[in-house]
C-alpha cells in the first residue's frame, strides 16, 4: 500500500470502502490513464486529487492564497492582547504555531469552519502531537486521547462540509467565480467535493478524512521558528538552509507496475523505496561532488550555504550536466553581504540533496504556499512586535527527532520569550 494511502487509513481513519477505491485505481496520476487500465474516468482518484491540488495551489490561485494569508495573519496579529509593555510567554514555538495555523486554515478552508467548530485549532495542535504515535501504530488503549481528538476533528469537519454546502454552491469553481469565499475558502475545497461526491464510496466520513489530511500539516511552524531564531538574515538562502536542517521527510515509493532498475540495482515489483531528506542534506561527499564548498560542516547552520560567487560554475560531470548548468543561470539575490552583490542564490546540482518537499510526481503541491507562509509569518510578526529570547542559549535549541521522517522537526525544548507591540510602543514614546 502506498505510504500516503497508508497514512489516510491509519492516521486519518479513512473508511475501508474508500480505501478500496484507491487500491483499485491503477490508472496513474497523469491525465492519460496508464495503458491497460480500465478504471472509469470519475473513479481515477489519484489523478483527480493530484490534478486539483496542483491546479489550485499554484499560478493565479497561489496569488490569492498568498494575499489572503497575509491579510488574515495581520488581522489576527492586530487582535492579539499584547500591548507596548513586555509580556512573558513560555514557548515561541506554540505562539507561532497557533498564529500561523489559524491564518493558514482560514486561507485554505474559509472562516465558517471556525464558527461550526470553535476549538479546531486546539484540537489540531493536540492531534498533531500524536502523529508519530499514530503512524507507529501505538495501540489505541495507550493513546485514547488521540483517538477522541480525531473523532472530534472528523465530526467537526463533516458538520462544516454539510453546513457550507447548504449555504453555498460547491460547483462554483469556474474562472469567473470568486477564488476565495468565507464558507469554503479556496476553490480547492469545492473541487475536492465535486469529484469525491461522484464516487459512492467517498461518503461524508471519507471526505472529512481527506480534508483533515489537507489541513493537518505539521510542517511550517518549525521552519518559521528556526527562521526567526536567525532573524537578521531574512533571505532565501536562510530559508533553504532552515529547511535543510529542520525538515526530516521520509519519502516512500512503491514499485507498483513492473520490476525496475535504480542506479544499477534491480528493484522487484511491489518493493518499497525510501529516501530520507536528512541523509541527503548531511552527505558531505555528495555536496562536494555537486561542487559546493562547505564553509561550515553540514551539521551546522550556514546562512551562506546556498550562495555561490557570480563566477561559479558547476563542476563538469557529463555533457548533460554542463549544458544544464549553463542554461540555468544563478538567480541574483540580496545576500548577507548584499552591498557588493558578488554572490548568487543557486540550487543547481542540488536536486537530489535538498529534498525537504520530496520530488517527482508526488512532490509537495503546497511548497510555494509554504514558502510564502514561512517568510510572511516571520516578516509580519517582526514588523509588529519586538521579541526577545529569555535565554540566549535558546538559539541552539535542538530539533525533536521523535518527529523524524514526518516532515518539519519541532524544537526539543521550550523557547521562552518576551514580546511587546512595536507600533504601540512607538506611539507611547512619541
Ligand atoms: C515547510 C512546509 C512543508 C513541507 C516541508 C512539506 C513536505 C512535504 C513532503 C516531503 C511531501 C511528500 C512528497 C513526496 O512524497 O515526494 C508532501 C506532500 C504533500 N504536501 Fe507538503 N509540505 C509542506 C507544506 C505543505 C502545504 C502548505 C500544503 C498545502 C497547502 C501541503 C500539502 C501537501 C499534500 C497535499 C501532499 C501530498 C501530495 C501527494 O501525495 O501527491 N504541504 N509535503
Amino acid at each position: 500500500m502506498p505510504a500516503s494511502v497508508w497514512a489516510l487509513r491509519h492516521l486519518l481513519n479513512l473508511p475501508r470502502q474508500a480505501l478500496q477505491v484507491y487500491e483499485a485505481d491503477n490508472s496513474g496520476m497523469n491525465s492519460k490513464p496508464r495503458e491497460g487500465s480500465v478504471v472509469a474516468p470519475e473513479r481515477r482518484l489519484k489523478f483527480l486529487i493530484a490534478h486539483n491540488l496542483n491546479k489550485f495551489l499554484s499560478s493565479r490561485y497561489l496569488k490569492t492564497l498568498n494575499k489572503q494569508y497575509l491579510s488574515l495573519l495581520v488581522r489576527d496579529l492586530d487582535s492579539l492582547p499584547i500591548g507596548d509593555t513586555w509580556i512573558d510567554f513560555p514557548d515561541l514555538f506554540v505562539f507561532i504555531q497557533r498564529i500561523s495555523f489559524q491564518a493558514s486554515i482560514k486561507t485554505l478552508a474559509g472562516l465558517e469552519l471556525f464558527n461550526v467548530y470553535p476549538d479546531i485549532i486546539e484540537d489540531l495542535i493536540l492531534f498533531q502531537s500524536y502523529v508519530p504515535d499514530m503512524l507507529y501504530r501505538m495501540p489505541r488503549w495507550l493513546i485514547p486521547r488521540a483517538h477522541r481528538t480525531r473523532k472530534r476533528l472528523l465530526g467537526g469537519i463533516r458538520r462544516w462540509h454539510e453546513y457550507a454546502s447548504q449555504q453555498s454552491d460547491i460547483h462554483k469553481v469556474a474562472p469567473d467565480d470568486p477564488d476565495w469565499e468565507p464558507l469554503f475558502g479556496t476553490k480547492l475545497i469545492k473541487a475536492r467535493q465535486i469529484y469525491a461526491r461522484k464516487i459512492a464510496e467517498m461518503t461524508p466520513e471519507a471526505r472529512a478524512a481527506e480534508d483533515l489530511g489537507l489541513i493537518l500539516r505539521p510542517r511550517e511552524t518549525s521552519p518559521t521558528l528556526h527562521f526567526g531564531l536567525y532573524s537578521k538574515l531574512v533571505k532565501t538562502s536562510v530559508y533553504a538552509e532552515v529547511l535543510r536542517l529542520y525538515v526530516a521527510s521520509g519519502i516512500v515509493r512503491v514499485v507498483l507496475h513492473t520490476d525496475t532498475d535504480v542506479a544499477g540495482y534491480k528493484i522487484p515489483k511491489n518493493s518499497y523505496l525510501a529516501m530520507y531528506s536528512r541523509s541527503m542534506a548531511f552527505d558531505h561527499t555528495a555536496w562536494l561532488r555537486a561542487g559546493r564548498q562547505l564553509g561550515r560542516p553540514l551539521h551546522e547552520f550556514d546562512p551562506n550555504r546556498f550562495l555561490v560567487d557570480t563566477t561559479w560554475k558547476r563542476p563538469w560531470h557529463n555533457n548533460r550536466g554542463s549544458e544544464a548548468s549553463q542554461k540555468t543561470p544563478a538567480v541574483p539575490m540580496e545576500t548577507p553581504d548584499s552591498s557588493k552583490m558578488k554572490q548568487r542564490f543557486f540550487m543547481e546540482g542540488l536536486l537530489g540533496l535538498w529534498i525537504p518537499y520530496g520530488g517527482g510526481d508526488h512532490v509537495c503541491p503546497g511548497r510555494h504556499f509554504a514558502k510564502h507562509e514561512i517568510l510572511m509569518t516571520f516578516a509580519a510578526i517582526l514588523s509588529e512586535f519586538d521579541i526577545q529570547l529569555e535565554h540566549p542559549k535558546s538559539k541552539c535549541t535542538l530539533p525533536n527527532m521523535k518527529y523524524a521522517t514526518f516532515g518539519a522537526l519541532p524544537p526539543a525544548s521550550k523557547v521562552p520569550f518576551r514580546i511587546r507591540r512595536r507600533k504601540a510602543a512607538a506611539l507611547a514614546t512619541a
